[in-house]
């Protein structure tokens, strides 16, 4: 799938506004600072523009990573008034300021994708060896901290460490967190965005109340592991880890560093631990898994497929794929339309992302995978770069000229 020159163009003149040097934020009205799965995605945007930058991209992620190995998911470099809750509300007592939880580990698969398709391979091999140690420890920090001891399960502590912030995924389990009385709640997103594309209030004040739990646990990660009312395992947070261990495993192997039997024993274990108690034996469908009441749960969103590029395909898993495509006539919906919780314009409810949808065909071939490129390929040249779609029409929702939206047209869109 090929996007005309003068939409490539385009995306690179959006990835170049919202470059702040040397890291790159989402979106310049909602999401002013950097993010770590968008900038690990983003920088294989810059991959075609200027390799040396998307090295620095990853690099500036990860000089913030947090003693104990943790990568968190929001850098916070400077001051912006235009997001809330800024470094003043997490209070994680670091330099720069960040947020004090993580995000779905991408960065091994992109610095492999780098690394594989690299102009100049010497310079892209000497940034990889540099940074490699320090994502080794990242999905290290996943094994040993972020742990459920009886499941071998990793823990999510909060709903937007799993990038799929108001996902029915978890409403269940985030129903049994407490919302403390006089919570101070500002919706600074609601100035750019109109609220029905954006998650409700009952869900941010429970978002909220988790961040001023954690921060009188002074962000101890191992007590946020084992006492967090809200503490799931996220199909998304998994399968991109399974993905990323393999990467980095084959990573270590090409480059000559690190210790990959270690990490293909701990992939091996992580791999057993989704098949016995994410993936249901019937349907081979992936679920979240609520380790406070100990069970699969039942509702479903689209980060199951996922399990393709994880190496955890099913034939049932393939035809409830066929089905999901066939579902809307912009695939891939993020809740299946029949399901009650279906808002075709609210955030993760249901809208199509372009992102999302990139990093399913990732592990896809064939006319799934051209299925799905040739919808996020239309939408972009229809509405531009967006956040998010309507799966029914098509329409623009949420953040424009954002980041990782013109950073797969690059990446994926721009030579088939
Ligand atoms: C929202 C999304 C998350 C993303 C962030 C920045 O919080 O849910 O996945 O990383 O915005 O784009």
């Amino acid at each position: 799938m090929r996007l005309p020159p003068a939409t490539l163009e385009a995306a690179a003149r959006v990835l170049r506004a919202n470059d702040r040097g040397g890291w790159t934020v989402p979106a310049r009205d909602l999401y002013p600072f950097q993010w770590n799965w968008d900038s690990a995605l983003v920088a294989l945007g810059w991959r075609r523009l200027d390799e040396a930058r998307a090295l620095r991209e990853l690099a500036s992620l990860l000089a913030a990573q947090w003693p104990c190995g943790m990568v968190p998911q929001i850098v916070f470099h400077r001051p912006d008034p235009r997001y809330f809750p800024g470094p003043e509300v997490w209070r994680t007592d670091r330099t720069p300021p960040t947020s004090g939880i993580t995000q779905p580990p991408v960065l091994a698969s992109c610095l492999a994708r780098l690394v594989a398709r690299a102009r100049d391979r010497a310079l892209v091999e000497a940034g990889a060896r540099q940074l490699l140690p320090a994502i080794e420890r990242w999905h290290r920090w996943f094994h040993e901290v972020r742990i459920d001891p009886a499941t071998g399960l990793v823990v999510t502590v909060h709903p937007w460490e799993t990038g799929m912030d108001d996902s029915p995924l978890w409403d269940e389990p985030l129903a049994r967190v407490p919302t403390p009385q006089g919570l101070r709640l500002e919706r600074r997103d609601l100035v750019a965005v109109p609220a029905d594309q954006r998650p409700k209030m009952a869900h941010y004040r429970r978002f909220l109340a988790l961040v001023l739990r954690f921060r009188t646990w002074r962000w101890d990660q191992r007590r946020m592991a084992a006492q967090s009312p809200f503490r799931v395992a996220d199909p998304t947070t998994h399968l991109l880890l399974l993905a990323a261990e393999r990467d980095l495993e084959a990573l270590a192997r090409r480059l000559g560093v690190l210790d990959p039997e270690a990490i293909a024993a701990r992939t091996a274990r992580l791999e057993g631990a989704i098949r016995r108690h994410l993936q249901d034996p019937e349907s081979g469908f992936i679920h979240a898994f609520d380790l406070v009441a100990g069970r699969r749960l039942a509702a479903r969103a689209a980060c199951a497929f996922l399990a393709f590029r994880a190496g955890l395909a099913t034939p049932g898993l393939t035809r409830a794929l066929m089905a999901w495509l066939a579902a809307v006539p912009f695939p891939l919906p993020t809740v299946h339309p029949t399901d009650p919780a279906f808002e075709r314009r609210r955030y993760w409810r249901g809208p199509v992302w372009p992102v999302l949808d990139r990093l399913v065909a990732w592990g896809l071939e064939g006319e799934p995978a051209a299925r799905l490129a040739a919808v996020v390929a239309e939408l972009i040249r229809r509405f531009g770069f967006r956040e998010y779609h309507d799966p029914l029409d098509g329409r623009g929702l949420g953040g424009r000229d954002f980041s990782w939206t013109a950073a797969l047209a690059l990446d994926w869109l721009a030579d088939g």
